[in-house]
């Protein structure tokens, strides 16, 4: 590499990472190096209680952090941000806060994830076409449902892992709690929109060989190398006037991962908007307290030449 591509290298990765830091700050709204230096004190402090700490102690402490930071939490602002993206789309907040009702949930219900309220939204971007969804990860089928009734004239396929693989922790092991876990799910699958594919999602290329879909919600496996295997693949089958969004975006790169949430499926999202792929945008998932802790985010994301789906 001679000097020069050198040079032109490092300026493009600073450009980048001020970028990266800049629209972190707009979605935290918190200047970045405070965010950072705020940080590495409180990993210093944990670090420290965690050592000296007899482990009861350290679990107390942290309990009382947790809720003294959750209680100075301010919600208004995360409203604004995913309002205002909303307004972005074009969206009816009024007909989704209408729908919501007429479906038995509410706009501002703190644990509702917005992918409710953003489903119904994108509803009229595709005007009076019947299109194809595809969801990845069923659990109770209990959002399959819900997209059923909102999209009551289109075809809903929906993929999840037999239940023989489920892993464990879905139902805590217990036999009782799997024989309910799959009678909720019969029950909420059980409309004539639906088509329950019971596979890995490894698989979804060979599966769907020759389809495709107009919205993809990526929601089964959040850490890597599946993740990123099934945005891959379903940028394959999503047509190019779709949109494809994906559930439990952690923006914070760094964040450790633990069994359940990663950043590895927003790095992906982040490495194709940088390549000019897609173009991104993120919701906050819950208007709630608990965002003070793990802020977790969902993506909305759309091929880069996509000129029908206009954002402001
Ligand atoms: C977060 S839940 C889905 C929630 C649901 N989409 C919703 O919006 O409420 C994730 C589901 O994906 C399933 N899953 C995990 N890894 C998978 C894989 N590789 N293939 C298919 N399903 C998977 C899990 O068993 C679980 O039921």
């Amino acid at each position: 590499m001679t000097k020069g591509e050198d040079l032109a290298m490092k300026k493009r990765f600073s450009e980048e990472q001020v970028a990266f830091t800049l629209q972190r700050q707009a979605v935290t709204g918190i200047p970045e190096n405070t965010h950072l230096i705020k940080r590495k004190i409180i990993k210093f402090i944990n670090q420290i209680c965690k050592n000296l700490l007899p482990q009861s102690y350290y679990s107390r402490i942290k309990l009382i952090y947790y809720t003294l930071q959750s209680n100075n939490y301010d919600l208004s602002k995360d409203l604004e941000h995913n309002e205002n993206l909303f307004k972005k789309f074009n969206f009816d907040i009024e007909k989704i806060k209408q729908k919501l009702n007429s479906l038995n949930f509410s706009y501002h219900d703190d644990w509702l994830s917005w992918h409710y309220h953003l489903f119904i939204g994108l509803k009229d971007y595709f005007e009076d076409k019947k299109i194809n969804i595809l969801e990845i990860g069923t659990a109770s089928g209990t959002f399959t449902n819900f997209i059923s009734k909102v999209y009551d004239d289109h075809q809903i396929t929906t993929i999840s892992l037999d239940e023989n693989e489920i892993p464990l922790t879905e139902f805590g092991g217990d036999e009782e709690r799997k024989r309910k876990f799959l009678e909720l799910r019969n029950k909420n699958l059980n409309r004539k929109n639906i088509n329950f594919v019971k596979s890995n999602s490894i698989h979804i290329k060979k599966y769907f060989y020759g389809k495709k879909f107009d919205l993809i919600w990526v929601d089964g496996d959040h850490l890597n190398p599946q993740v990123t295997i099934d945005i891959v693949n379903s940028l394959d089958l999503l047509n190019n006037d779709g949109i494809i969004c994906t559930d439990d975006v952690i923006m914070d790169i760094e964040r450790e991962k633990n069994t359940y949430i990663s950043n590895e499926g927003f790095l992906t999202l982040k490495h194709f908007g940088d390549n000019k792929i897609l173009k991104n945008e993120y919701l906050i998932k819950r208007i709630s307290k608990s965002n003070s802790i793990t802020k977790k985010h969902v993506s909305i994301s759309t091929f880069e030449n996509n000129s029908k789906f206009i954002v402001n």
